[in-house]
């Protein structure tokens, strides 16, 4: 038993969660749930990043004040999560006074360790990346990435010597060769490294939206500087509740492409220069993109769908929380691009969920209503299907504890398609009541006890249900995988219930 600490990015509020932000926060919760089940004592940490010029300028928008729009838009990130069953140890807000206390602490470290100082900043600003841009790095004035004109920005500024973390972050990542993930990631992050570091610019005395500089009261930290700190406040840096050496040597940042400089350059130079080991792990997820872009501008003007305007919650009504997590986990595997659509989901719940997973229970369930008098016989030890189980839950566990969430799910379904085979092969709904009937039975309730304890961390609410109708006590996650992950374990002479189709089937035109 260990521990595991994971983490999300913390969600800007300058609008509403949609069903990227969606994809990485159930990447997590499933990471999580998965490490409980393995007996790990975890803490799940997701929350909102409130400060910066991005969500001052939404709030006037809307005219209200910032406070007022903050505190609405972080509730509907609370809401969304609810939607689709995160489990949560702790929502972070980074207007909190814990995290104000942290954000303190830990850069007045950095400012007495020598590598803070003031000068001018002179640069071209992106208020939707929050991030500065230099002129080679723009397309025409334009931000790379959102394709909006960069604003000039001059001001007197304190900066951070992150050029003087070049060759302790090259020795850092020579050294931990599984620091960032996937490979490609980290090679990116390393060859920005190998590129050249320059001194960023951390605080800011054009808006005051942010956290105090504790040194110079004219200045509020820029966004990024106070966000990334999220992680070590949630553990009490700094503080009386401080828990930083229990959970940091087992912490893992989920996160997306776009902010692998931020987590895997200035973050760890970060606490280098306060004294503190990195994060252990950054684990990197590509985007999900609809039509091939992440912010489909051309699809948005033809009144076509933007992947930003798909609230988590509008699919959770339409499909259900539990397909909805299974679509996001296993379509698209962490690190690459995927593509999110409504007719992929329909497909994956048909195929995966209705005909696979739904019908195996359905039809395990009929056959024992009609020829075991509707009450589940024990399995064999010495079964056929005894080494698939035991494949596929080695298998599995194996990808739950590489963050590969899809993986395991394939594992699983692996699982799944050997009972099926086994039943074909067997075909128990032609045999006679008695004791060969029995035995087959036996051995398909087992395996899909095991396959509701595997796939319990990506859909806790159905594989709760299956473990119900198989007639089984407390919960597929009640026991650790050790107790649980072990063939034959199904008890035996208990009623099995049929009920209505897990998952009916999706008809297109729906
Ligand atoms: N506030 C910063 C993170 C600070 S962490 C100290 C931020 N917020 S964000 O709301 O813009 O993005 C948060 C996460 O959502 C990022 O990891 C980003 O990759 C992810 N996603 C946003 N759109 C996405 C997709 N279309 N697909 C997958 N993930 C995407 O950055």
């Amino acid at each position: 038993m260990g521990r595991f600490y994971i983490t999300t990015p913390i969600y800007y509020v300058n609008d509403a969660p949609h069903v990227g932000h969606a994809y990485c926060t159930v990447n997590a919760d499933s990471m999580a749930r998965w490490h409980r089940l393995a007996g790990d004592e975890v803490k799940f940490l997701t929350g909102t990043d409130e400060h910066g010029q991005k969500v001052a300028d939404a709030a006037a928008g809307h005219g209200v004040s910032t406070h007022e729009w903050t505190d609405q838009t972080s509730a509907r990130f609370r809401e969304a999560w609810d939607a689709l069953g995160i489990s949560y140890d702790d929502f972070i807000r980074t207007t909190e006074p814990r995290h104000y206390e942290s954000v303190q602490k830990f850069l007045a470290a950095i400012y007495e360790n020598g590598y803070i100082y003031k000068d001018i900043y002179k640069g071209l600003y992106c208020v939707s990346c929050e991030d500065y841009f230099t002129a080679e790095a723009s397309e025409d004035g334009n931000c790379p990435i959102h394709g909006r004109p960069l604003v000039e920005m001059e001001e007197e500024n304190w900066f951070f010597k992150l050029s003087a973390f070049e060759d302790r972050l090259l020795e850092y990542y020579g050294a931990h060769p599984g620091f960032v993930t996937p490979e490609t990631k980290s090679n990116e992050a390393y060859s920005f490294i190998k590129g050249g570091l320059r001194d960023i610019s951390i605080t800011r005395t054009s808006i005051s939206w942010g956290v105090p500089v504790p040194w110079d009261e004219n200045h509020v930290f820029y966004v990024w500087y106070d966000a990334l700190i999220n992680y070590l406040t949630a553990i009490g840096y700094g503080r009386d509740d401080d828990e930083v050496a229990d959970w940091w040597p087992h912490s893992h940042h989920l996160i997306g492409k776009e902010i692998i400089r931020f987590h895997c350059v200035w973050w760890p130079a970060m606490c280098m220069a306060a004294g503190l080991e990195p994060v252990s792990h950054v684990q990197v997820h590509g985007w999900l993109l609809v039509g091939g872009q992440k912010l489909s501008k051309t699809m948005a003007a033809e009144g076509g769908v933007r992947l930003t305007d798909i609230a988590p919650v509008v699919l959770t009504n339409e499909f259900g929380v539990d397909p909805i997590r299974y679509y996001l986990l296993r379509e698209t595997s962490l690190g690459n691009d995927g593509e999110f659509s409504l007719e992929g989901i329909i497909q994956r719940y048909n195929t995966d969920l209705a005909n696979n997973l739904g019908n195996l229970v359905a039809r395990v369930a009929a056959v024992v209503g009609s020829k075991c008098a509707g009450i589940g016989p024990a399995p064999r030890s010495e079964s056929t299907l005894a080494p698939a189980a035991r494949a596929a839950m080695a298998e599995a566990a194996d990808a739950w504890e590489r963050f590969n969430p899809q993986a395991a799910l394939e594992a699983t379904w692996g699982l799944i398609g050997s009972t099926n085979a086994y039943l074909e092969q067997h075909a128990p709904w032609k045999m006679e009541p008695g004791p060969d009937v029995e035995a087959v039975m036996g051995d398909a309730l087992e395996a899909i006890r095991l396959v509701a304890v595997l796939a319990s961390p990506a859909m806790p609410g159905v594989c709760q249900e299956i473990w119900r109708r198989l007639g089984l006590e407390g919960a597929p996650d009640g026991r650790t995988f050790a107790e649980a992950g072990v063939w034959g374990l199904y008890p035996g002479g208990v009623a099995v219930e049929k009920g209505e189709p897990l998952f009916p089937r999706i008809v297109s035109e729906q």
